[in-house]
């Protein structure tokens, strides 16, 4: 059946409601298969003849309903497997009541990191052995058990479990009692509170743990790998402190007695926020002092930060559908930060913020095949796709825009009583809107409601006028979007604008909210080469445009850095944008590529400046006559920082320092750079042979910087090095500088590799697509990725990770007739769960290969030129 043949989704009749399960699982670790028995005591709401709930590939044993003091009866059942549901036909209807319905089941556990499903580790003693874990969101509770899967049908659960008498075993809930049976041992659990069935979660495995208490007296315990509880010490630090900062921020108390973190070894998304269960990737999770990088640590804090978020904001306030899933995702993102700032203020997260958020989401909100925040969910298959840098970077960027626009105690105090007025119940986004409203008296419904019901955003043009002292400032609004063409679009925003001016740079001047296509505004007592800068802070979701003369103001306070980082930042991604859509010319870019480059050294900054040199060469792969040159003036941009920075950490540096310093060492590399590359070799020599371990924030670049020339020997010291490696973050590193590789048979080699057993399945995904990172990598990629797609499908179609996959090899090329060629492709496929992915990536593509046409001639030209300067300087030196 096509895609739209298919009967429109509906959700589940209303007539019957769960109000409890109570759920008994006995998993078979051996025979990986589970059986199953639950009593879902209901309420019947209207007389029916038919009771409807989710169930998929369970083998439905026996059910019967029981109206309360009345006599079981059996149903007849039919299960659709389109619509995931089992349907139970009763001779008679049922008249309204309280009632029980009864199911004993049985199902498998699948190595799919989806429902209930096994994953694999080898023992300490180097036996192979087996995780039974869930994985329930978006829609895959119904895996496990038959039940009302939806986020708005919230009951109690008591669950308990069989398992093996030497495993662990861990559900949402603390156990209530235990029994021994014979070699296994039965737990019963603590009754839950009301919740959804996505954030329902058991684990039965062996685990090792470390535990505490944080100040409120809640029990927090990190489950590791046996043997490696060190590593979870880090985590449950963050997590112990994070739960009360959440407490005292929301002024709402945890409501569990406990919350575990466990580290599963196969695990589809990095994190899952279940109720006082939170499964993580052991990437996400784990930290070896000496094999942990310094933003991997970060990351892993974040991690923490984000999921307990979650534990309020989803868990115990939950989305009314997914449309609104972004209230979760955007809103955990948003508060990660404020919590991992608080805890690790010398990580400058709320700078980072911009460069993770901010810019990832604007990147993608310029495409034509984005999707508005609130997004009509049409297929159940549609949802994997929406938890993307929409839902999550915008979601957040625009909570940070507004926090700003209402200010920290009004946004407490509403999101305090938006969470104890639907406390464990649903919310949509209106309902956030009209608490923020209420405690700021604002118009937070009207501002926000433009930047959640449409997609895109808005570029803000800006011309000015100088009268005697004053500035006569003229901004307007028109949809941005990457391909410059968008006159017919009629959407108008109410913008939140801050400026600052050269009299204090730091601070907004300014305030006001632009509502309609254009508004004049006057600056009083300003010199006449004084500049006005819009979007203080880079706070506002949006573009702006400034004529070159303003932008030329501005470089002053630029290389002085008076302007503050984000501000400097806003700058140079805005006119990189602009240069993409074809705004403005490549070479305005460059040039001010080059004058940062000069007196630079804010870390967030340069993030910024190296992705933007990654863009452009990844771009250049289609350009033969800018690609060396560009390299070339890459490498002499990078080269003051570099030196600056060197390649040893000084004692005592900063937090940033070190993140700066792997990223340009890595920028070096990425550009070909000799001298680095021989003294990367150097280092993974000694590296190598043990007489000097390489730091390991400094591994990534020099793998790859090793790898760039690998042969037959050195690859296959590769993989044993990938095999050979117990961190999961060591492996996770050595394939990622897999795709370094230039060696074509090596590159089909590697992705050979990434579908073996040596590589996880949670990873696979990711070292195919880590290999699309040269012009030769992605072809290669390319005729893999078509010539296997129904293996992929069938191995991967259902997680969400496939989505990433189609989009990060697909956005990739730059030329029209690799997108056509792709489209051709995918035409005639089953592409439900990636279609989204597909077209996004393809846009990017065509825009690729745009920009290309539009300024390819230009670029050489002035790369040609900038080199001859480079070098003139160089002899004028000596
Ligand atoms: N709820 C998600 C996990 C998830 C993602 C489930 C996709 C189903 C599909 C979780 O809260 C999450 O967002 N995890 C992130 C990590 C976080 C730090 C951004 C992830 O998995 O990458
Ligand atoms: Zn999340």
């Amino acid at each position: 059946m096509s895609d739209n043949e298919k009967k429109p989704f509906e959700r589940l009749p209303k007539t019957v409601k769960p109000e409890h399960y109570v759920l008994y699982l006995k998993p078979d670790l051996n025979n990986f298969t589970f059986d199953g028995e639950t009593e879902i005591h209901v309420k019947v709401l209207t007389a029916t003849t038919e009771i409807v709930v989710n169930a998929m590939e369970l083998n439905l044993k026996s059910v019967a309903f029981t109206p309360k003091g009345g006599i079981a009866t059996p149903a007849k059942v039919t299960l659709c497997v389109e619509e995931e549901t089992a349907i139970l036909s009763f001779a008679t209807p049922i008249e309204p009541c309280l009632g029980k319905l009864f199911f004993s089941f049985s199902g498998e556990l699948h190595d799919n990191m989806r429902g209930f499903y096994r994953s694999k580790y080898t023992s300490p003693s180097g036996e192979a052995r087996h995780v039974a874990v869930t994985q329930f969101q978006a829609i895959d509770a119904r895996r496990c058990f038959p039940c009302w899967d939806e986020p708005a049908v919230k009951a109690t659960f008591d669950i308990s479990l069989c398992v093996p008498h030497d495993r662990v075993a861990l559900s949402n809930m603390p156990v209530a009692s235990e029994e021994v049976r014979g070699n296994e041992r039965l737990l019963k659990f603590e009754r839950t509170p009301i919740m959804s069935t996505y954030l329902v979660a058991v684990v039965v495995g062996d685990f090792d743990f470390i535990e505490d208490t944080t100040r409120d007296g809640i029990k927090v315990r990190v489950y590791t790998p046996v043997g490696k509880k060190e590593q979870g010490k880090f985590a449950l630090q963050v997590a112990t402190e994070v739960l009360p900062y959440y407490t005292d921020y929301f002024e709402v108390k945890y409501p569990l007695p406990k919350i575990d973190l466990v580290a599963i070894p196969d695990f589809a998304a990095g994190a899952m926020e279940n109720w006082g269960l939170v499964t993580y990737r052991e990437l996400c999770l784990l930290v070896d002092p000496d094999n942990t990088t310094t933003d991997r640590k970060q990351k892993i804090a974040h991690t923490v930060g984000h999921e307990l978020a979650h534990q309020w904001f989803g868990n115990l306030v939950t989305m009314e559908w997914w449309t609104h899933l972004w209230l979760n995702e955007g809103y955990a993102t948003f508060v990660e930060s404020m919590c991992v700032n608080d805890m690790f203020p010398e990580y400058e997260i709320l700078n980072q913020f911009v460069t993770k958020s901010v810019i990832v989401g604007l990147q993608d909100d310029a495409l034509r095949n984005s999707h508005a925040i609130e997004v009509p969910i049409c297929h159940p298959s549609e949802i994997d796709e929406i938890f993307d840098d929409i839902s999550y970077n915008k979601g957040a960027s625009i909570l940070r825009m507004l926090h700003k626009f209402i200010g920290d105690e009004a946004f407490r105090k509403g999101m305090k009583s938006y969470l104890t007025k639907h406390e464990y119940g649903n919310a949509e986004t209106e309902d956030l809107w009209a608490a923020l409203q209420d405690s700021s008296e604002k118009p937070v419904k009207e501002v926000m409601s433009t930047w959640t019901n449409k997609m895109g955003f808005p570029l803000i043009t800006v011309s000015s006028k100088q009268i005697g002292n004053s500035r006569e400032l003229t901004l307007s609004q028109k949809r941005f979007c990457a391909s410059a063409d968008m006159k017919d679009d009629p959407s108008m925003w109410m913008v939140p604008i801050s400026l600052s001016t050269s009299a204090d740079p730091t601070k907004d001047s300014h305030n006001f909210v632009l509502s309609g296509p254009t508004q004049i505004v006057t600056i009083d007592n300003i010199n006449d080469g004084d500049f006005v800068k819009v979007n203080t802070g880079t706070f506002g979701f949006y573009r702006t445009f400034y004529p070159i003369e303003i932008i030329n103001q501005m470089i002053p306070a630029i290389t002085s850095k008076q302007l503050p980082p984000l501000d400097r930042l806003g700058i140079l991604d805005d006119v990189f944008s602009l240069v993409q859509a074809g705004h403005m010319a490549s070479t305005e870019g460059l040039k001010l590529m080059s004058t940062y480059a000069e007196y630079e050294d804010d870390c967030t900054v340069w993030k910024n400046l190296c992705s933007w040199i990654t863009k452009l060469n990844s771009l250049f792969n289609y350009a033969d006559e800018c690609k060396m040159p560009f390299l070339a003036y890459a490498r002499s941009i990078l080269r003051k920082i570099s030196e600056k920075l060197g390649w040893d950490a000084i004692e005592n540096e900063s937090h940033m320092d070190t993140l700066l310093r792997a990223r340009i060492i890595e920028a070096l590399v990425e550009c070909e750079d000799e001298k680095t590359i021989k003294e990367a070799k150097t280092r993974f020599e000694a590296h190598r042979n043990g007489t000097k371990i390489l730091p390991a924030d400094l591994r990534l670049p020099v793998y790859r910087a090793v790898f760039i020339d690998a042969d037959a020997s050195l690859f296959e010291e590769i993989v044993k090095m990938h095999r050979s490696a117990d961190l999961h973050e060591e492996k996770h590193r050595i394939s990622f500088a897999m795709g370094y590789m230039k060696d074509p048979e090596l590159l089909q080699k590697a992705l050979d590799f990434a579908m073996s057993d040596d590589v996880r399945k949670q990873d696979t995904i990711y070292v195919i697509s880590f290999i699309a990172f040269s012009k030769e990598g992605l072809n290669l990629t390319w005729a893999y990725l078509t010539k296997h797609w129904q293996m992929f499908l069938d191995k991967f179609g259902g997680v969400w990770l496939i989505t990433m996959l189609v989009r990060k090899v697909t956005e990739k090329f730059a030329s029209v007739e690799a997108a056509d060629e792709a489209d051709k492709f995918f035409a005639d496929k089953p592409i439900s769960g990636v279609k989204r992915n597909i077209r996004m990536g393809l846009e990017t593509a065509r825009l690729n290969a745009a920009w290309l046409s539009r300024d390819r001639a230009m670029i050489a030209e002035w790369l040609s030129e900038e080199l001859a300067r480079i070098a003139n300087r160089a002899t004028n030196k000596m």
